[in-house]
């Protein structure tokens, strides 16, 4: 049931247990010290999603100040977020739950009047980019060499923002 899972922004005490999930989803994953920057910008909105005490997943955005000029959205929109990280613990992935998580992200998003969100994916990450397909997001470009140590281009994929219903 629904009611059963909890949603809070990241704090200094769920460190360990995210960068455990981490560590078991990613092949580069972020290290503590990185999240720790990461929960140090107010510009960012990293929350974890639990079942009762259990982390079943974090993921986050970052609110951008100024439109990337490589972005083919007009600056009539008031906000754009940038998804940096989504994972769902790998016992509870297929479930629904990076789709709750994600949906939980754009809601508080537009509450800060975000109109648009883009975010990059490894080509080789088929699963990642079909559950953005399916979340509403369309490839809108490539960034030759994004990640730099392996080599590898980026996605850019994007999606507008349904305007939010008070
Ligand atoms: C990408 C990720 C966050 C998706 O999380 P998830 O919880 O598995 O996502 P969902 O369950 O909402 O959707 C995934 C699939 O499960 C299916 N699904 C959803 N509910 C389901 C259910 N009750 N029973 C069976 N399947 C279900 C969805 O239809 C979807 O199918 P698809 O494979 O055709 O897309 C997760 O795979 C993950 O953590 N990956 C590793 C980290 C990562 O790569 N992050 C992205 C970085 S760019």
């Amino acid at each position: 049931m629904q009611t059963d899972y909890s949603y809070a922004r990241m704090e200094e005490k769920d460190l360990k247990e995210v960068v455990s999930i981490e560590q078991g989803v990613f092949r580069h994953p972020w290290s503590e010290e990185f999240f720790r920057l990461i929960l140090k910008d107010h510009n960012n909105w990293v929350v974890t999603l639990r079942k009762k005490t259990t982390l079943l997943g974090y993921g986050g955005y970052h609110l951008l100040k100024k439109q990337p000029s490589f972005l083919p959205v007009t600056a009539s929109l008031d906000g754009i977020i940038h998804l940096i990280n989504i994972a769902i613990s790998p016992s509870f992935q297929h479930k629904g739950l990076g789709t709750l998580l994600i949906e939980h992200l754009f809601n508080n998003a537009k509450r800060r009047n975000a109109g648009y969100c883009y975010l990059e994916v490894r080509p080789s990450n088929a699963k990642a980019i079909r559950f953005y397909q399916r979340s509403g997001f369309f490839v809108i470009g490539l960034i030759e060499n994004y990640y730099a140590q392996e080599k590898e281009d980026a996605i850019v994929m994007g999606k507008r923002l349904p305007a939010l219903i008070r």
